[in-house]
């Protein structure tokens, strides 16, 4: 299959209407992503949702006790259109990332599906840690595509994207070598054939 950035494919998927199938499908491990991470937020909160697809993630933080600002930011400008279609007020960018960077530190990043889209995803933990979290602020990652979870292992070439296929422990590696402290990997959601979605969490200091 001819090899597309993810971006493309995922713009793509806007038209389809198949943002929507990610929201119902990705729903049941944010929502454990978010207990995990919730006893480390401040009382009162920025966050971000990082390659947010048609924002529906942000909309969820947005809804949280203490959270003053919630936005998100994706590369496909149709994820981005449908986000804004969704929800007019709310603050959606179209940023390719490793590039683009919040005006503003946030408290919490949450991100869903997206961090193994990353030439260099474990760079750019390191700047996300630098550059883009307030100091006591913390990450959670959510990822379906890692080594152990053998049933995903096909997906770079049955979608033609380039992914970044790591192990539990490279990923968690990554993000102590990035300076994140009290980092914290398990799987949530587990199901027949299918090791759940690896929940990566740490915190600046
Ligand atoms: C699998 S989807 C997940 C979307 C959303 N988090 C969800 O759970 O529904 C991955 C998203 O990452 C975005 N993406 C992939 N690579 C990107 C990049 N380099 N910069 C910005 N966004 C990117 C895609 O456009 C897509 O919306």
């Amino acid at each position: 299959m001819p090899r597309q950035s993810a971006v493309t494919l995922f713009g793509e998927w806007a038209r389809l209407g198949k943002d929507e199938g990610m929201e119902s499908g990705h729903s049941p491990s944010v929502e454990q992503m978010i207990d995990s991470v919730i006893n480390r937020v401040p009382e009162k909160f920025s966050a971000i949702d990082v390659g947010c697809g048609n924002g529906w993630a942000a909309r969820r933080l947005a809804r949280l006790p203490g959270c003053y600002r919630s936005s998100g930011v994706d590369g496909s400008e149709q994820m981005v259109r449908k986000a804004r279609s969704i929800d007019p007020g709310g603050d959606y960018f179209v940023g390719n990332l490793p590039g683009w960077r919040p005006e503003e530190n946030v408290d919490l990043i949450l991100s869903m599906e997206f961090i193994y889209y990353l030439d260099e995803p474990l760079q750019f933990f390191g700047t996300l840690h630098d550059d883009w979290l307030s100091s006591g602020g913390s990450v959670v990652f959510g990822l379906d595509h890692y080594l152990e979870n053998e049933s995903s292992i096909y997906w770079p070439d049955s979608l033609g994207v380039p992914m970044a296929t790591l192990s539990m422990g490279e990923w968690r590696d990554g993000l102590e070598s990035a300076g994140f402290r009290d980092v914290e990997a398990l799987q949530v959601c587990p199901r027949e054939d299918w090791s759940g979605t690896l929940v990566l969490i740490g915190t600046k200091a």
